[in-house]
């Protein structure tokens, strides 16, 4: 197959004037990372810290900032968002040559100074940036340690000179006061509550500690200090910016603790770097909560530094610091053991070992709560998204899977239904965002099947859990999945398809709101709820969840919920064989007044992509040709070289019937772009119909391994996927936007893993069903699963009679591609021999 930059032909300039097959870059496959090569990349290229309690966001140039659970209400240090130029703040650290007076930072960023070599490694939880200078080489690794609510920026430092140096270290964060949207907006009250300490090598910042906080921060440096600073504008001086602080070029600090204004933390070292010589230097930026407050000798409210520093400090010892390096690196060794193939196609190969696997832990993570795109102060864990961010991971991280279903599922409210969004650190539904998304309770059910499938425990469905809007109405996990289900069924609309209320999995389709105040964001306008507008993506959704759910009741014995369900399901089936169908493809929806949305009849918006995707994939249209044809014209209308276009023709004004799409200019989000969460979806549709190459091919276009090549077009990171690229309405048709936090990263793990390479859980064990492309001509992989390990090798050879597939257990044939399960900690040799013919389409 040719490379995507020979298919697009892609020779000429990129979006800044450089060579379109640019690449910033390269994957380190062996060590997990990838090397950037220089500082200026199109966009900071982004990595996360830590896990879900204690998260960093660090750039290639050591931008970023840090959080403490919830990015809104617990953040340690500001970032600014949306400034020029990008990249605003992080973890800074200048270096000084007392002898001629010149500084720079060895991380490029912020003084920009030409280095004479500068590399990041982005790896699995920490980023390494190396920057050298007339002689003097800083390699500084940031990460958070396993299990530590703190950041090490453990920096090497060596003297290539032939002369001895004399340096001065300056390190620099500034802290934000917790609540980042206070922080960002109030400043009448914020200027004036600032609070710093400092004692022998740590700051500490204690803002509000005086009256209703339990915690505080430090951030602490391995050496004896020379200075400090504490207030920003001591550090970089009036009208200045972090490119040129003012100690930084005096070679002095202050030494004063400032009250009020911007709170900072500035250590100032001086070191003597003999000729070859190394040292290192460690800053430790923590998080401290006390159970009860602590007081000082005068009874007054003040945080227990010693206590603080005696958990910090022994952080500052390198020799720890590289032992927590060595656990980091063996906990995500561990992590993605649960699965590691080798296909021998690298932009395959190292997505699903690594790099895919790695962005489906940051999304379980952090959800849509903190990137560069994602302020950390808009949205918290989505529900939708979380349901589907949990399909990538389960298999690695089952019981953060099973805890993280129970807490959505108490943000379900008594009706079914859910709210939209909560906040990690309360678990509290957002009211601001309210509900009414109407498939978001379906969701829930299908990750708690994902769940039940990869696990087989079902204990999870007795487990008792509340409701978001009565938290004394406790009902067993199995009944909340019900309530799901029925809010479906209960919410019917004139065709019998549900309702689709403020929004399906597309949040700009917008049927009810009819919005003409452009002061009313669109996910809260005040619905005309007409009880009209159908989601034929919510129909193929409720089957598809729903399929699972009826088996779910089989094995539980509760045959009348069963019956109930099959019946339901069957029903939704037939509504949308009868008028979800638009004669070569599904329909999108029915609009509040009963017209029809993504048929042939309009003129914008005649096709849609979810629903092709949706629909096939709960098993619709298999077997009558209906998938296929509607396969057919998404290959005809909506491809593009750089994955397939959410809608076509994209609609050109705005239209308040269709609500948000319309908002955007055509070919950019909603409206008409590569909108990757749903080219996955073609792929498992197309594996479903046995289209081995075509499931190949749509999973390469958005490939972010395979779009590395054309990194200048592209511009995002090219080792994660994104959550949009550019359509071809638009003239920077190729452009990603919004990486890291986006469900395509769980879906297409998925559609990789368990449809092209077929290795799927299901209720009764891991079935082995590839869907290879013809050039492929088998694999290996290696799979953690139910307590025993697979060694698993496929193989494309001639295979007798009529058996499509023989599968080998340990040496022996078994019946059916569903391998035992075995619970006894060993490994188990599977082969699988496939025939030449094309794949089947899986049932
Ligand atoms: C964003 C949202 C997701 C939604 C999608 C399509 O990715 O996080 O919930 O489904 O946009 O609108
Ligand atoms: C906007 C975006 C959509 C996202 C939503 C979340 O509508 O277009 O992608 O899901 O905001 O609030």
């Amino acid at each position: 197959m040719p490379s995507l930059p020979e298919r697009i032909g892609f020779m000429g300039k990129g979006l800044s004037g450089k060579s379109a097959r640019m690449r910033y870059g390269r994957f380190d496959d062996a060590r997990r990372e990838y090397v950037i090569h220089r500082p200026d990349t199109p966009l900071p290229w982004i990595n996360y810290l830590g896990d879900d309690t204690f998260v960093g966001i660090i750039s290639n140039t050591a931008g970023g900032y840090t959080f403490y659970r919830d990015a809104r209400l617990r953040r340690l240090t500001r970032y600014r968002h949306n400034a020029a130029p990008a990249d605003g703040n992080g973890r800074y650290i200048y270096l000084r040559d007392e002898a001629t007076g010149e500084y720079w930072s060895p991380t490029w960023r912020p003084t920009q100074t030409q280095l004479d070599a500068y590399e990041c490694r982005h790896g699995l939880g920490y980023a390494a940036i190396a920057g050298t200078l007339g002689g003097i080489e800083a390699q500084t690794t940031y990460f958070v340690p396993l299990d530590e609510t703190l950041e090490i920026w453990a920096m090497r430092l060596t003297n290539h000179r032939s002369e001895s140096a004399s340096l001065s270290l300056f390190s620099a964060v500034e802290f934000c006061l917790w609540n980042a949207h206070d922080d960002a907006t109030n400043f009448q009250r914020n200027l004036n509550t600032g609070e710093v300490a400092v004692a022998s090598s740590t700051i500490v910042h204690k803002t509000e500690y005086r009256e209703r906080r339990n915690h505080f921060a430090t951030f602490s440096c391995s050496e004896p200090l020379a200075g400090f600073e504490t207030q920003r504008d001591a550090f970089l001086g009036p009208y200045r910016g972090w490119d040129r602080p003012q100690a930084v070029e005096r070679g002095a600090t202050s030494n004063e603790i400032g009250v009020g204004g911007s709170p900072v933390g500035v250590h100032h070292v001086r070191l003597e770097l003999q000729p070859g010589e190394t040292k290192r230097v460690v800053f430790v930026l923590a998080y401290h909560e006390e159970e009860f407050p602590a007081r000082d000798s005068s009874g007054r409210k003040a945080p227990d530094v010693d206590a603080a520093r005696r958990a910090v400090d022994v952080f500052l010892r390198p020799a720890r610091v590289d032992e927590a390096l060595t656990a980091l690196r063996e906990h995500w060794e561990r992590e993605l053991g649960a699965l590691q193939v080798n296909t021998g196609v690298p932009d395959m190969d190292r997505m699903v070992n690594t790099w895919n696997a790695y962005q489906c832990a940051v999304t379980f993570n952090v959800s849509r709560s903190a990137s560069r795109y994602e302020s950390g102060i808009g949205r918290g864990i989505g529900f939708r998204d979380a349901n589907q961010d949990l399909l990538g991971c389960v298999h690695m991280i089952p019981d953060r899977a099973r805890a993280r279903i129970l807490d959505l599922a108490s943000t379900q409210l008594v009706s079914g239904g859910a709210y939209h969004q909560y906040q990690p650190l309360t678990r509290q539904g957002n009211d601001e965002i309210g509900s009414g998304f109407n498939d978001d309770p379906l969701w829930l059910i299908y990750a708690a099947a994902a769940y039940l499938k990869e696990t087989g425990d079902t204990s999870i469905l007795d487990e008792p859990v509340p409701y978001g809007d009565d938290r004394e109405a406790s009902e067993s996990l199995y009944d909340h999945l019900l309530r799901a289900a029925d809010y479906t069924t209960a919410r019917l609309g004139p065709h019998g398809l549900p309702l689709i209320g403020r929004a399906d999995w597309n949040d700009c389709l917008n049927l009810n709101s009819h919005s003409s105040d452009p002061d009313e964001p669109f996910q809260t306008v005040s619905l005309h709820d007409t009880d009209v507008a159908e989601s034929v993506f919510i129909a193929g959704l409720f089957c598809l969840a729903c399929n699972d759910l009826v088996e779910i009741a089989r094995r539980r014995g509760d045959e009348a919920t069963e019956r109930r369900l099959r019946t339901a399901v069957e029903r939704m089936h037939t509504a949308i064989d009868t008028v979800g169908w638009d004669g070569d493809w599904f329909l999108r929806a029915y609009d509040a007044t009963g017209a029809k949305i993504g048929s042939r009849e309009n003129a914008e918006g005649r096709l849609f992509v979810e629903p092709q995707g949706i629909c096939p994939m709960a098993g619709v249209g298999l077997d009558d040709g209906r998938a296929a044809s509607a396969l057919e014209a998404v290959d005809r209308d909506l491809s593009t070289d750089h994955g397939l276009l959410l809608v076509q023709p994209a609609f050109q004004a705005y239209r308040p019937e269709l609500g948000e799409i319309s908002s955007y200019p055509p070919g950019y989000k909603e409206n008409g772009s590569i909108f990757c969460h749903t080219n996955p979806w073609i792929v498992i549709a197309a594996c479903r119909l046995g289209q081995a190459e075509r499931a190949w091919d749509v999973a390469m276009r958005i490939n972010p391994s395979h779009r590395e090549a054309i990194s200048e077009v592209h511009r995002c990171e090219p080792y994660v996927y994104a959550q949009t690229i550019v359509g071809r309405d638009a003239a920077d048709h190729g452009r990603a936007r919004n990486s890291w936090l986006t469900g395509t990263a769980a879906w297409a793990y998925v559609a990789a893993t368990q449809w092209i390479l077929g290795i799927r859980p299901t209720f009764n064990g891991l079935t082995i069903d590839p869907c290879l492309p013809p050039d492929l001509d088998g694999f290996e992989a290696v799979r953690r699963y139910r307590g025993a390990t697979y060694d698993i090798h496929v193989e494309r050879g001639a295979v007798p009679g009529d058996a499509g597939v023989i599968v080998r257990v340990d040496g022996d044939p078994i019946e059916g591609q569903i391998l035992p399960v075995f619970h006894d900690g060993e490994t188990h040799t599977v082969h699988v021999m496939l025939g030449h013919a094309p794949c089947e389409g899986a049932p």
